[in-house]
């Protein structure tokens, strides 16, 4: 709901309120963003403040000598004239001169969301208010849009320019969101950097005086830096205290900076990278900035998750797959690599068929003469000695093992060594006439290009078309280099980057229309483009290469932050694991797989008939849990490299730091009568007592089975260890933390809690070698 007041404007989530009014200047001051408030013309008076007043500093106003822009918290502002800091708005005009005045004009408040012409953006928003702000001096208009998500507890900012004079402008910066907050608090910000393999790792930093820069300069959103950050009370936990989540709806060189001003004020700044932007605004023409999305939780990190998630959910993710849980894949990738031939396929992914799974994945290897990694993108054809009946030959061989079929491509790159690349050069991203900088042997191709696309558009559409496909895995191996467009003059090649991501928007827009029942599943190297501007498209994302069952963990954690687990695919993969040579067991990959979009990537073919058998129980196990996973609400607990303890602090027998060694996550029903929990460690110390478990979430009141799956470890590989495992104590908590524990052994036996409903319990507890165990199950 948005209200109107004197002169101030109040937007209502069913837990937040934000507040702004105009200031007798013009100027737009940010007056509230936190939990729900009471709201009325009193309130904005006693909140906002009208005299910021800062000694030896500039004063817009000639006869008001206590008003500066320098210590006001603003929703926009512009470089030059007074505010001192991280601007959320630079345009050079045709006189050469950089300053920008933009003052109110109206605002409109009206029904339904954003809807921006050339970037995609969230959808189902209750209400929308419109403020415009003119820049009398050269004619510009800027259009900020609230959208007011009343259930997800989300707020969605975008921001257009308008060119309404009969100059050319070039913009040099424009950002999506700027949030101010008075002086006071203490904050705290959290990142997630990390590299390939290495996605999500969560980083928290004390904002002191200064800035503090989170950026992506890949050309994508990026594994360096994901758009998505927090702010946060620094006593927050994942369970109690404030904490505020923001995400960019966009997926290319983004910006984010956390700012305390010389008078305490806290600014936090997001939007597409001002590095290398640059856009020439004609007379006339609009330039969108990406949406922005805001959410504040007074429930912790959990509490401010669940709202992304919902919100991811329900105004991000759309199209046929949105509510359906996705099938149970098994990709050839680490099975075959480039190796592949019809015949090796099809026992894969009979193996695959006998042990439940309902979709099959040729991944890389398929086309041209690709047989490693330096030749063949941008040659979408069979290759006829790998499959010698064409992609329709395999995939209906596939179908007619009771399995769907899917395909990967890589269609924005091309390798040099290829008939495209050959027949094309000047397709390629790089600069005419100049060393170009190789990444994985390939080149990106121009998107910004309008021919580009189309002739991408129609080899896509070929090989999506081909009877029996019904899943594109959509990948994405290199990072930006060389920016340049040769279709655009040299005085715009500051575009290039940015209109490259509106192409592909474009592109992926065209064949997600075209081919609404496909399931897409976006990649970068695994979690290189992990943003909400690919989930507008594609419903699922490979959030890492990396498969080792303790480091996805980890990496899945970091993104349940910002991301529901139900657009993050999993894969359980081979032992010794190809990226870190470590083994954990069997169970161990599944347990933390399942709580993504659960799929396999392991040569079934190889493995023992036990190894196997246990694959189709776990596959049994997931399915029946399957909506639980999908659907349900996701809980952290205590997390391997966190600097948070969860509240209320659980105890450690084991000497541990509470926080280090153990992974506790919960996924609760919609209804809440079935949970599924897990608890993993990373290394075990001998002879220790219990680790407890605190499930989250469930109906306080209520009593609930705990079912734990006894751990099959093979005595062989453990000598005399097996005494070392850990029993679980349980501690079931409720919104309140109630304490009702009992120790459950590791054999399986079932006790009764007071608790309701089923607990679905995976406890990868792990020994020397990784060892898990798991649990469930029957409704009782
Ligand atoms: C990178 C992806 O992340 C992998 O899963 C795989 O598809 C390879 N590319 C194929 O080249």
């Amino acid at each position: 709901m948005i209200r109107e007041l004197t002169g101030a404007y109040a937007l209502f989530t069913k837990s937040t309120t934000y507040l702004l009014r105009v200031t007798e200047t013009g100027h737009l001051e940010h007056v509230y963003y936190g939990p729900a408030i009471h709201v009325d013309d009193d309130t904005v008076t006693a909140l906002s403040e009208t005299h910021a007043f800062t000694p030896g500093n500039t004063n817009p106003l000639d006869d008001e000598k206590t008003f500066s822009l320098e210590d006001i918290c603003l929703e926009m502002s512009a470089y030059g004239k007074g505010d001192v800091r991280e601007p959320f708005l630079e345009i050079t005009y045709t006189d050469g001169s950089r300053t920008s005045d933009f003052r109110f004009e109206k605002a409109v408040i009206r029904e339904g969301g954003p809807s921006l012409q050339t970037l995609p953006c969230s959808y189902g928003a209750a209400d929308t208010l419109t403020v415009t702000l003119w820049d009398e001096n050269h004619g510009i208009a800027l259009e900020l849009g609230y959208h007011v998500y009343e259930e997800a507890d989300v707020i969605t900012r975008t921001a257009v320019l308008r060119n309404l004079s009969k100059k050319a402008i070039d913009i040099d910066r424009l950002l999506s969101l700027q949030l101010d907050a008075s002086s006071g608090r203490p904050w705290r910000l959290t990142t997630f950097t990390g590299a390939w393999g290495r996605e999500m790792s969560r980083t928290d930093i004390p904002v002191t005086a200064g800035k503090y820069v989170n950026a992506s300069y890949n050309g994508t959103s990026s594994n360096r830096a994901n758009p998505f950050c927090m702010l946060s009370d620094p006593s927050a936990t994942e369970d109690t205290g404030r904490v505020y989540g923001f995400n960019l709806v966009y997926s290319g060189n983004h910006y984010e900076c956390a700012e305390l001003s010389s008078y305490g004020k806290l600014r936090f700044s997001a939007g597409i990278n001002p590095t290398g932007f640059q856009w020439k605004l004609l007379p006339g023409a609009s330039f969108e900035a990406p949406e922005a999305v805001m959410t504040c939780s007074d429930q912790g990190f959990n509490g401010m998750s669940q709202n992304m998630h919902r919100f991811v959910r329900k105004h991000i993710v759309r199209g046929t797959w949105r509510d359906k849980p996705r099938p149970i894949l098994l990709n050839s990738w680490e099975a075959c690599y480039f190796d592949i031939t019809e015949r090796k396929l099809l026992r894969l992914a009979k193996a695959g068929a006998e042990a439940g799974c309902e979709l099959f994945v040729i991944d890389d290897g398929w086309f041209g003469k690709r047989n490693d990694d330096t030749s063949s993108l941008g040659d979408w054809v069979a290759n006829k000695k790998k499959l010698p009946h064409g992609l329709a030959g395999i995939a209906s061989k596939i179908n007619d093992l009771g399995l769907a079929c899917g395909i990967w491509v890589e269609p924005e790159m091309v390798n040099v060594n290829s008939d495209l690349y050959r027949k094309h050069p000047d397709w390629a991203v790089d600069i005419p006439d100049q060393h170009h900088t190789e990444g994985r042997s390939q080149r990106i191709l121009d998107f910004s290009r309008e021919d580009v696309r189309s002739y991408i558009i129609d080899a896509m559409s070929k090989i999506f078309s081909t009877p029996g496909i019904s899943y594109v895995k959509w990948d994405m191996n290199r990072t930006f280099t060389d920016y340049y467009s040769r279709k655009l003059p040299a005085g715009r090649q500051g575009e290039m980057s940015h209109r490259y991501i509106m192409g592909l928007y474009e592109v992926m827009g065209t064949l997600t229309e075209r081919f609404p029942d496909t399931l897409f599943e976006g990649c970068a190297s695994g979690g290189n483009r992990t943003d909400l501007g690919i989930l507008c498209y594609f419903p699922q994302i490979w959030g890492s290469d990396n498969t080792d069952a303790l480091c996805r963990a980890e990496i899945q954690n970091g993104y349940s932050y910002g991301y529901p687990m139900s657009v993050i695919a999993a894969h359980v993969s081979d032992v010794p694991n190809h990226q870190t040579l470590r083994k954990t067991p069997l169970s161990t990959r599944f347990n933390v797989a399942s709580f993504g979009v659960l799929g396999y990537e392991c040569n079934l073919t190889d493995m023992s008939k036990e190894e196997r058998d246990e694959i189709a129980m776990q596959i049994a196990r997931y399915k029946e849990w399957r909506d639980v996973f999908f659907h349900g609400s996701f809980y952290r607990g205590r997390s391997f490299s966190g600097t948070i303890t969860a509240s209320p602090a659980t105890p450690v027998s084991d000497g541990a730091p509470a926080n280090s060694n153990i992974m506790e996550w919960t996924v609760v029903s919609e209804d809440r009568s079935r949970a599924a929990g897990m608890l993993l460690q990373t290394l075990v110390l001998p002879n220790t007592q219990f680790q407890f478990y605190q499930a989250r979430g469930l109906m306080p009141e209520a009593r609930y089975h705990f079912y734990n799956v006894p751990h099959r470890p093979n005595i062989k590989d453990f000598g005399g260890l097996i005494n070392a495992v850990s029993p679980v104590h349980i501690r079931q908590n409720s919104a309140a933390h109630e304490l009702v524990s009992r120790i459950v052994k590791m054999d399986g036996e079932r006790e009764d809690y007071h608790v309701c409903g089923d607990i679905l319990m995976h406890c990868g507890i792990r020994l020397r070698p990784a060892f898990s165990g798991t649990g469930i199950d029957e409704r009782v």
